[in-house]
């Protein structure tokens, strides 16, 4: 798309294979904004700049808070605007309302869907008094644009998500999933000698063991 820039997201598995996954990512990734910004789109050009706080269909990785933390830095450097997409991660789906509070950072924008209806279509754009103030009302339209069957769900979301402390069953769940996951981790496995099992070992099909369950 034209005027927009991407750079990898910040986790040693987007850096193409070449890198071991003890390499810290964040740092790696301001670089490559800092570059994109020194080669193709100043700061001074730069709008805004756009990140899901837990990367969504790209692998669900959840973004460093200091890879967060140093993007409010460079917005709040250059007048850019940082624009949070929390369409997948938001309305408790992290255990918090919003990913992005664990970072600490402060948007300026955030976009917000699929949890707020739970299942209904609807959206949000949710920023601050004054950039809102600046839409002339009918300036932003859409079809389903205030339904009213779709707002009387998300009220109704939202009641359940206060009255029955979604939030704390979500994290211990949550806690309950990546203890079993994290004692798998460190289980080792089994030795086998029968031919198909070590082959399948051999290339790489072992049982499951992913080195990034901690939490
Ligand atoms: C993280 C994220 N942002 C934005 C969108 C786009 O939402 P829509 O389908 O309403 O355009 C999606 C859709 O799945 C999404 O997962």
């Amino acid at each position: 798309m034209h005027g927009v820039f991407s750079i990898p997201f910040p986790y040693w598995h987007q850096s193409s294979g070449v890198l071991p996954p003890s390499t810290p990512t964040t740092s790696l990734s301001h670089q490559q904004l800092d570059l994109l910004q020194a080669q193709q789109t100043a700061p001074s050009d730069t709008d805004a700049i756009f990140v899901e706080p837990v990367l969504g269909k790209g692998g669900y990785l959840p973004a460093p808070p200091e890879f967060l933390q140093g993007l409010r830095e460079r917005c709040d450097k250059h007048g850019m605007m940082l624009i949070v997409d929390e369409v997948q991660s938001g309305v408790g789906r992290t255990g918090a309302w919003f990913a992005v509070e664990e970072s600490g950072v402060r948007p300026d924008i955030m976009v917000i869907a699929k949890g707020l209806g739970n299942g209904f279509p609807i959206s949000g754009v949710v920023s601050r008094r004054e950039l809102t103030d600046k839409l002339v009302p009918g300036s932003m339209g859409g079809t389903y644009a205030g339904s009213a069957v779709s707002c009387a769900a998300a009220v109704a979301v939202n009641k359940v998500m206060c009255e029955e402390n979604i939030l704390e069953n979500v994290n211990t769940r949550s806690h309950e999933l990546f203890s079993a996951l994290n004692a798998l981790k460190y289980d080792p496995p089994p030795k086998t000698t029968h031919p198909r099992r070590a082959r399948a070992r051999a290339h790489g099909r072992r049982r499951v063991r992913c080195p990034k369950f901690k939490r």
